[in-house]
């Protein structure tokens, strides 16, 4: 059977799957038919790969109830926000009333003049060095300056706000350093919160004091919440587009040639590197708890789906020679931001942040060089990046 030596064994969520092994053990896959049996967290889950298999399974929410995932693994972290809301019309309103604050005057302000600022502050710090690792000078703290910029957060306890941030996400590692960040988080957003309450300001904090669901205003709890929210989402994704789309620059000397040369193509070579190495690679749902059929396959009820992305954005049918990374792509028909009712609301944020980033550092440091392709390889599925980006100017 083609590809059965190296899909021996293969666990998407204790995998590293650096490179273009992830690539290879997708295609295998996808080559043995667009859904079949893997292992998830050492349970038996079930893989989609196909390009039209897994747009059919977006919208599928009867079969792959899209709440459920994020109700076992964020919620306890995060708290309730309309990521993890079970009923569809509660989630729809909530979400309706809630995203225009990720794409409203505040961030068009940001698009505008701040992400460049941020860049070039990031850039300052490092810029006397000759040689240093991108991931934790600049990819790690570029997407959290942006959403402590975007909460109007005061700025001279913005790496305690980061460190929180941090330790809130490894909930799972150390769930008692995560609790004590929520709590710590929250006393330090709560100042901030009542200030806009009596003050408001030209702020995401502000815009969501504004918003009203059946004539309603967000709970305190529902605005701490929802600020979370943005942490695994805005923050995480952002950290792996743009460790992800510095490896395929950098790994590729004539295209950062290219970039530095021309920065009119920055915009296409992000959309591509969305599409050949995305930072959610694979996303887990859980089934519904009956059992269901797809595609004529029965689905255990409450058992691992994985949608992956990567495998759907590399599909032969819809992209000519997938593994090649090509500005001059046409269409964009990526999965990447997802499909239906979750599709992401942040994807507009998300490739402005990646697009100021590159074209900022492509005009402030055009001499970079990788100087160890290993560690940049991007890793893992679930949220995949470098390890590290070392590079000498
Ligand atoms: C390159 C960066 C990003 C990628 C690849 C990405 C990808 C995705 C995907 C695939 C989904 C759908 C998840 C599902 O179907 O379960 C999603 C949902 C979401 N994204 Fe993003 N995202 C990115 C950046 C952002 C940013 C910057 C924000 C915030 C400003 C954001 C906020 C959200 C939220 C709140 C949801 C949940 C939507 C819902 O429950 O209806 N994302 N994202």
């Amino acid at each position: 059977m083609k590809g059965s030596g190296l899909l021996e064994g293969v666990d998407f969520a204790l995998d590293e799957m650096p490179g273009d092994q992830l690539h290879r053990i997708l295609h295998a896959y996808r080559e043995r038919g667009p859904i079949q049996s893997t292992r998830f967290l050492g349970l038996p889950a079930l893989i989609i790969t196909s390009h039209q298999a897994l747009s059919r399974a977006f919208m599928d929410t009867e079969s792959f109830p899209p709440h459920a995932m994020y109700q076992a693994s964020f919620e306890g972290a995060i708290g309730k926000s309309f990521i993890s809301m079970e009923d569809p019309k509660e989630h729809l309103l909530y979400r309706k009333r809630v995203t225009p604050a990720f794409r409203s005057r505040a961030v068009a302000r940001y698009e505008r003049d701040d992400l460049a600022e941020i860049a070039h502050e990031l850039i300052d710090r490092i810029e006397s060095r000759t040689s240093f690792d991108l991931v934790e000078s600049f990819t790690t703290q570029f997407p959290y300056l942006v959403i402590s910029r975007l909460l109007g957060l005061p700025r001279d306890r913005e790496d305690e706000f980061q460190n929180w941030a941090f330790a809130l996400l490894r909930f799972r590692d150390d769930p008692a350093a995560a609790k004590n960040a929520r709590e710590k988080l929250t006393e330090f957003i709560s100042p901030v919160v009542e200030d806009r309450k009596k003050q408001p300001r030209n702020d995401v904090i502000s815009e969501l004091l504004q918003v009203r669901i059946d004539d309603m205003s967000l709970t305190d709890e529902e605005i701490h919440s929802h600020i979370r929210l943005l942490f695994p989402t805005g923050g995480e994704t952002t950290h792996g587009s743009l460790g992800n789309l510095l490896f395929a620059a950098l790994s590729n000397q004539s295209l950062w040639e290219r970039l530095c040369r021309d920065p009119s193509l920055i915009p296409a070579a992000c959309e591509e590197s969305l599409r050949w190495e995305t930072p959610i690679a694979v996303l887990p749902r859980l089934s519904c708890s009956d059992e269901t059929e797809f595609l004529g396959i029965t689905i255990p009820g409450n058992s691992w789906i994985l949608f992956a992305m990567a495998a759907a954005n590399r599909d032969p049918l819809v992209f000519s020679e997938p593994d090649r990374f090509d500005l001059d792509r046409e269409k964009d028909e990526s999965l990447t931001f997802g499909r239906g009712v979750k599709a992401c609301p942040g994807m507009h944020l998300a490739r402005k942040n990646m697009t100021v980033a590159l074209q900022v550092l492509t005009e402030r440091m055009p001499s970079l060089q990788l100087t160890d392709l290993d560690s940049a390889q991007p890793r893992r599925t679930v949220l995949r990046s470098p390890a590290a980006l070392h590079v000498r100017k």
